[in-house]
């Protein structure tokens, strides 16, 4: 468990397409009339429309926004705020625009709509960082929460590669460092996971076609959430190292993030396993810190300090820096840590969270190697892919494959005519379950099947109604009338019903030797009525073979072997389905814990004490039980 503190910011979003109409009704909405109108420096056109948009609202217009929000620039643009009597700002554009808007609230309390042209997510937080003679401030505040952010796809849709690139990787660090902050809360978790996966999604899509509304949309959504975790939790060393790089060495702003992301989440890989593996999962690998280098040379982001223009000789100094002031982070702050993370940022290395290479070129040789029938293939391949993602997914050593294959060769070596290790293997991992329930199980109105088990044997004796098939074994005596029906309850006379299950203490037949002939088991003929009737007696729960390697793997995996206690069921009709199945006694123990996973709540069934004078077939003086049980079976296909 870990303890949290959370506060939501109270803002208005509007996401869609075009919804740069919605500016006017948006600053009416919050009773405004006097709008500032502040526009990217770069994209004079969209505070044309914006004006346009406002009409007799837009009472001035400011396209002077600057890098870090130099409060010189605040200063000029609060005056003209002032001269016009501004009541809002409506800003268009990147960080620099939101961060004036900003600037100019938390001053003077005005509202702000803001329309973002970036994926920066800063419109979401209540933080401003501001330069006053090249020192940073960063202050938080509610008034710097901007009350109203519309996201217009369409303004984001010609927003060049690179910088798409750059800054949706500003907008994952937001995301990545909220999995590990130690502030971080299930809300937060599950924003981050979602803005990751759409923007991994997106990153994977955007050179193929920069301007398609759906990539643009995941890119805007990750933004927008990865934002509302920025402005939740605390950043880590990610953030704080591209601060140092550049603050001190003037490295730009988003592409040091983009070079730095995959180091440092490498380096936080030891320390927060738990949130990389769910970062590895989002981004669809197992391996996230080389999952999101490589994803960042699909897309042609720069891999490295060097190639933004930082000396190697300036590293020491980064170093220094990044260790100057503590602040929280996963992994502890060391300067050989760091210097070996800065090195590796510099030259442009692949990270790996520990050393698992990439191996997607192996499995996928191993696949195209596959022909033959297409189903086949299908599967073949498909289990190639598996037992690959297996291996590499858990870093298999060498040696727990050698004991995987010793396990299966001894499996396969209790087989044989009479023993099926591996049936029992696939019946304990719940795999015969999972094929039954896709085969047998689909429509609700039929009788749900379960596990044949290996205590069938082909050709039972044919038995009259009536007839107790305990044959004198001890055991409380057990009455059972079923009924065969088809679906809307049609009887079906003659219907082939062949029953076994285990003697008082747990064993068939079949286990035991020194029994004579079949006992507990046999076949009988549906009457006209559709029905079959016998004496038997009550069955307990018993153990699965547990003295193979199927035994050993459950004592290995702190599992008991135990079946809850049950009657099976091969039912066959002509024209309907076989239907292989077992009734379990309510009440019974391991119902919830079957061995096999075999019980299902329709076939769980009440075995009452019996009343009145027993049914003839068995001569009973003391307590009895008496099962009724109608199955309904599914047409031939
Ligand atoms: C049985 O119910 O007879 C059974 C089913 C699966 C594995 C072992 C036993
Ligand atoms: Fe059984």
């Amino acid at each position: 468990m870990s303890d949290f503190r959370y506060t939501v910011h109270p803002a208005r979003v509007v996401f869609g397409s075009h919804t740069l109409a919605d500016v006017r009704p948006e600053v009416e909405r919050l009773g405004r009339e006097r709008v500032l109108v502040l526009a990217d420096p770069g994209l004079p056109e969209l505070g044309d429309r914006i004006r346009e948009a406002l009409g007799h609202l837009a009472v001035g217009r400011f396209d002077g926004a600057a890098m870090h929000t130099p409060v010189a620039v605040t200063e000029k643009a609060l005056a003209l705020l002032r001269e016009v009597a501004a009541d809002c700002v409506v800003a268009i554009g990147g960080g620099s625009t939101t961060g004036l808007a900003k600037a100019l609230a938390v001053r003077t309390g005005v509202d702000q709509v803001i329309l973002p042209t970036t994926y920066a997510g800063s419109e979401v937080t209540p933080v401003l960082g501001e330069t006053d003679g090249g020192v940073k401030t960063t202050r938080s505040s509610p008034d710097i929460l901007p009350e109203t952010v519309i996201y217009d796809v369409e303004l984001t849709r010609g927003l060049p590669l690179d910088i798409t690139v750059t800054s949706a990787v500003n907008a994952l660090a937001h995301a990545v460092e909220a999995l590990y902050a130690p502030d971080a809360n299930p809300v937060t978790d599950r924003l981050a996971l979602e803005a990751i996966e759409r923007i991994a999604r997106a990153l994977r899509r955007i050179k193929a076609d920069p301007g398609a509304e759906d990539t643009r949309a995941d890119l805007l959504t990750g933004a927008w959430l990865a934002g509302t975790c920025l402005g939740a939790v605390g950043m880590g060393l990610h953030h704080k190292l591209c601060h140092t790089l550049g603050g001190a060495f003037g490295l730009p702003h988003s592409p040091t993030h983009a070079v730095v992301l995959p180091h440092a989440l490498a380096y936080n890989a030891p320390h927060a396993p738990d949130a990389v593996r769910r970062i590895g999962e989002a981004l669809g690998s197992p391996d996230a810190p080389a999952a999101l280098f490589d994803l960042l040379v699909e897309t042609g982001a720069p891999t490295s300090l060097r190639e933004l223009g930082l000396s190697e000789t300036d590293l020491p100094r980064a170093v220094e820096l990044a260790v100057a002031k503590p602040y929280p982070n996963p992994a502890p702050l060391t300067e050989d840590g760091l210097t070996g993370l800065l090195r590796a940022a510099w030259a442009g290395e692949r990270p790996t969270s520990g050393g698992v290479p990439r191996l997607d070129w192996l499995t996928e040789q191993v696949v195209s190697t596959l022909g033959g029938e297409p189903r086949l293939r299908q599967l073949v391949g498909d289990l190639v892919r598996r037992l690959h993602g297996f291996a590499v997914d858990n870093d298999l050593t060498q040696a727990e494959w050698q004991a995987g294959i010793d396990f299966l060769t001894r499996t396969g070596q209790l087989c044989d005519d009479k023993r099926q290790e591996f049936v029992l293997l696939s019946d304990s991992l719940g795999v015969s379950s999972v094929v039954d329930a896709l085969t047998n199980s689909r429509t609700p109105d039929t009788t749900p099947s379960a596990v044949l088990g290996p205590f069938y044997v082909e050709g039972p004796p044919e038995l009259e109604h009536g007839t107790d098939v305990a044959d004198g074994l001890p055991g409380v005596p057990l009455h059972v009338e079923v009924t065969i029906t088809s679906v809307d309850g049609t009887p079906l006379p003659g219907a082939v019903v062949d029953i076994w299950q285990s003697n008082e203490d747990g064993f068939y037949d079949v286990q035991l030797p020194e029994l004579e002939g079949p006992v507990l088991r046999g076949r009988f003929r549906a009457d006209a009525h559709g029905m079959v009737r016998f004496w038997s007696i009550l069955p307990s729960a018993y153990p699965i073979p547990a003295d193979g390697t199927v035994g050993e793997l459950l004592a290995a995996t702190g599992r008991h072997p135990y079946r809850a206690p049950h009657l099976h069921f091969m039912i066959a009709a002509p024209g309907y389905q076989r239907l292989i199945t077992q009734l379990f006694v309510a009440g019974g123990d391991y119902l919830d814990s079957d061995a096999v996973f075999g019980v299902k709540s329709d076939l769980v069934v009440d075995f009452p004490a019996g009343v009145g004078t027993p049914p003839p077939g068995r001569h009973v003086t003391g307590d009895w039980r008496d099962l009724a049980f109608t199955f309904r079976i599914a047409p031939a296909r």
